[in-house]
């Protein structure tokens, strides 16, 4: 059978080799006699590939000592709901809003408590995201939260906002691990595992350990951080094989990829081929955002027409670059170009591009 390149927004491409290890040890693990689907999570050996996942993801992200890692259920989804629950105070959270799943966060948020909007990109279609002079934080807030990619748009943070006391919290679904970045100047990061980390079912989180403070006794236990920072993720059954994968990943990332720098040099090597496809195009392809908050890990653009645009995705798919349609709420083409994404894949869409446009002009 031969795979095709998979340009999907999550769950996504996974790297074959990834792939192809945990079908080596689907049926016995190691000398175990039985799979990683069929362990107790509480058994020392399963607790061993939970922790080296761990590790890893430590490794990888330069953490520093008082974070904690977690392995949660419930998607990114649920984090915009356990946000808010476990960490508002009596003050006001803040949202930093540069596209569609930060406007779903906030909108979670208010559920909750009280959130506000420090800067709102949707009146000019989320193409950006603020400058440091555009917005202020309300200092004494909650926390301030922010998307780091947004998936649908193609917006991405090139730096952080510098919050000061205010704890910075970040949805990072879509670039988690894609690049480096300053573990130290957050509060929080979360990321459903789908998109760079590993397969659906799994959401990391990692946390500064004194925010377990705010997390009162008074929250349903699954939701409550401390639950699952104090039993180390296994609170309750955890997704187990996803954490293995998520293991795998990890090791890949290190061990092959050579570690998040690497990662995010080949990653930008990736983006600019598409970009470049983009520019040098006489504006037959449109790109989405803004040159400087162009996401590294979702290109999106439009063609001239919604039938061009269908023709594109349609003939693409015959030449094995599948998933390439953009999100339902904003119509156009998506190229997811996550970690896993191989150069080559990245190199025959950009032909394909080049291809289309010349056939038609
Ligand atoms: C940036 C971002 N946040 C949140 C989500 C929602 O994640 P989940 O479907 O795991 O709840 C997604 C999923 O596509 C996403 O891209």
């Amino acid at each position: 059978m031969q795979r095709v390149y998979n340009f999907s927004a999550g769950p996504a491409t996974l790297p074959l080799s990834v792939l192809e290890r945990a079908q080596k040890e689907l049926v016995c693990y190691d000398d175990w006699g039985m799979s990683v689907l069929e362990i107790s999570h509480r058994d020392a050996r399963y607790v061993k590939i939970l922790e080296q996942a761990q590790q890893r993801l430590a490794r990888l992200l330069n953490l520093p000592d008082d974070y904690d890692i977690l392995f949660l259920q419930g998607g990114s989804r649920l984090q915009f709901s356990m946000v808010p629950m476990n960490l508002l105070t009596d003050a006001p959270a803040q949202y930093l809003v540069t596209g569609s799943w930060g406007k779903n966060a906030l909108g979670e948020a208010r559920r909750v408590g009280k959130a506000e909007v420090v800067w709102d990109g949707e009146s000019d279609g989320f193409v950006r995201v603020p400058g440091e002079k555009e917005w202020e934080l309300p200092p004494g807030s909650s926390y301030l939260h922010i998307t780091s990619n947004e998936t649908i748009q193609g917006v991405q943070f090139a730096d952080f906002p510098k919050t000061g006391e205010v704890p910075l919290v970040c949805d990072a679904s879509s670039d988690f691990l894609s690049r480096p970045i300053p573990v130290e100047r957050f509060g929080l990061i979360y990321a459903c595992a789908q998109k760079n980390a590993g397969p659906a079912g799994v959401t990391v989180v990692v946390l500064r350990r004194d925010l377990l403070e705010r997390c009162r006794d008074e929250l349903p236990g699954y939701l409550n951080y401390a639950n699952h920072a104090k039993a180390n993720s296994l609170w309750n059954t955890p997704c187990t094989f996803g954490i293995y994968v998520v293991g795998l990943v990890a090791e890949w990332l290190e061990e092959t990829m050579g570690g998040l720098a690497e990662m995010e040099r080949l990653n930008r090597e990736k983006a600019s081929m598409l970009y470049e496809v983009l520019d040098g195009s006489d504006g037959f392809y449109r790109g989405h955002a803004h040159p400087a908050c162009r996401s590294q890990m979702n290109v999106t653009f439009r063609l001239p027409t919604e039938e061009l645009e269908a023709q594109f995705v349609r003939e693409a798919a015959e030449r094995g670059l599948v998933g390439l349609k953009g999100h339902r709420s904003v119509g156009g083409i998506r190229a997811s170009i996550y970690n896993a994404m191989p150069k080559e894949g990245v190199e025959r869409l950009a032909a394909w591009m080049d291809d289309f446009r010349r056939q038609l002009g």
